[in-house]
């Protein structure tokens, strides 16, 4: 029997994920926008399976996290937690669940997670936040209360709709920091340690920050300042002038390299085939490619067309702490 399918993406990104889901699977779908963050694909005739995939390897670009809709209530009539557990226990076929609620267009739901918590455990289900193999979703958009199910291999994150919440400690550098950290994090990234990195567009120095604590020794490129904190860090080269300059003098054969360059997508994809010729083979390349404007994802599209030259395209999404952004994972092929 068809389900409908809850996704969830950035307030402005709607079109764009509708536009990319029709395009990976043509055919009729039936799209209802349920809030500012959470679309509903009705009926669906995709399975989530599939849905996950297309999202995990980079065809979906703009969806953030997926669920499986089982039940939706109005949040002035809400069920009791008997009936709540008896609804969910007809889809859930394991002792130990993560419950996760979130509130479009605001901040975490714990009260709604508590409530979707408590009546589980009632009924014998231990639950955690994060963790287990299925995730039971609370949503709650416009006046209604909305009940996923999904695997978490098939939900592309395991944060309440996909918002990753990172802790802002003192010896944060930039708001940046948490895009690196968030895509190492999404897409289990593995940094070897004690590897090489090159950081492009490092100033003021947050993901040159987050290299060092994947123990990487990072040589970061920008004509702009380092931040102080970084300065006596041994293991830290600012090099202070633009990527071009800097790979035209460089002798280092790099592990890694993370680009998050303020400029259009294809000129930076440009930039990341110079520094292929720097990267040892099957080394890691994180780029964000940025430039929005009217159309980021066909934007997006051309500066990964040029990255596939050198680089085997893992993953390509707009995660949480994207702004017009898109980040993209490769290999160097
Ligand atoms: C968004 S900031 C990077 C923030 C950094 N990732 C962090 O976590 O602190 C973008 C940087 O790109 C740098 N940039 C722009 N064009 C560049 C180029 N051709 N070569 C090197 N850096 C460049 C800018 O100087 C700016 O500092």
């Amino acid at each position: 029997m068809p389900r409908s399918i809850l996704f969830s993406f950035a307030s402005d990104s709607y079109r764009y994920a509708v536009r990319e889901i029709r395009e990976a699977f043509p055919g009729e779908h039936r799209f209802e926008r349920v809030g500012a963050e959470v679309a509903r694909l009705a009926d669906s005739a995709v399975s989530v399976e599939d849905l996950a995939a297309a999202c995990d390897d980079g065809r979906i670009m703009f969806v953030r996290h997926l669920t499986v809709e089982v039940a939706g209530y109005p949040l002035d009539d809400l069920p009791t937690a008997q009936e709540l557990a008896t609804t969910l226990l007809e889809e859930i076929t394991v002792r130990s669940v993560s419950v996760q609620a979130w509130i479009d267009g605001a901040g975490t739901g714990s009260h709604y997670r508590h409530l979707i918590a408590d009546a589980l455990t009632s009924r014998g289900i231990s639950t955690e936040l994060s963790g287990r193999d299925v995730v039971v979703s609370g949503i709650v958009a416009g006046k209604q209360l909305l009940l996923g199910v999904n695997r978490l291999a098939d939900s592309l994150s395991d944060w309440p709709g996909g918002r990753m919440r990172l802790a802002r400690g003192e010896d944060r550098v930039s708001r940046s920091e948490f895009k690196l950290e968030e895509a190492i994090a999404t897409f289990g990234l593995e940094l070897i340690p004690g590897g090489k990195a090159v950081d492009l567009g490092a100033s003021p120095g947050g993901w040159t920050r987050i290299l060092r604590q994947h123990d990487q020794e990072v040589w970061s490129v920008d004509p702009g300042a380092l931040d102080p904190r970084l300065q006596s860090d041994r293991r830290i080269h600012h090099e202070a002038t633009t990527a071009g300059r800097f790979f035209a003098g460089n002798r280092v054969r790099f592990d890694v390299v993370v680009n998050d360059m303020r400029m259009d997508q294809v000129t930076s994809a440009r930039m990341m085939l110079d520094a292929a010729d720097h990267l040892r083979r099957g080394g890691l390349a994180i780029v964000t490619l940025k430039g929005g404007g009217k159309n980021p994802l066909d934007g997006a599209r051309r500066g990964i067309e040029v990255l596939r030259e050198r680089y085997d395209v893992r993953h390509a999404r707009q995660l949480h702490h994207n702004r017009n952004e898109i980040t993209v994972v490769g290999t160097h092929e």
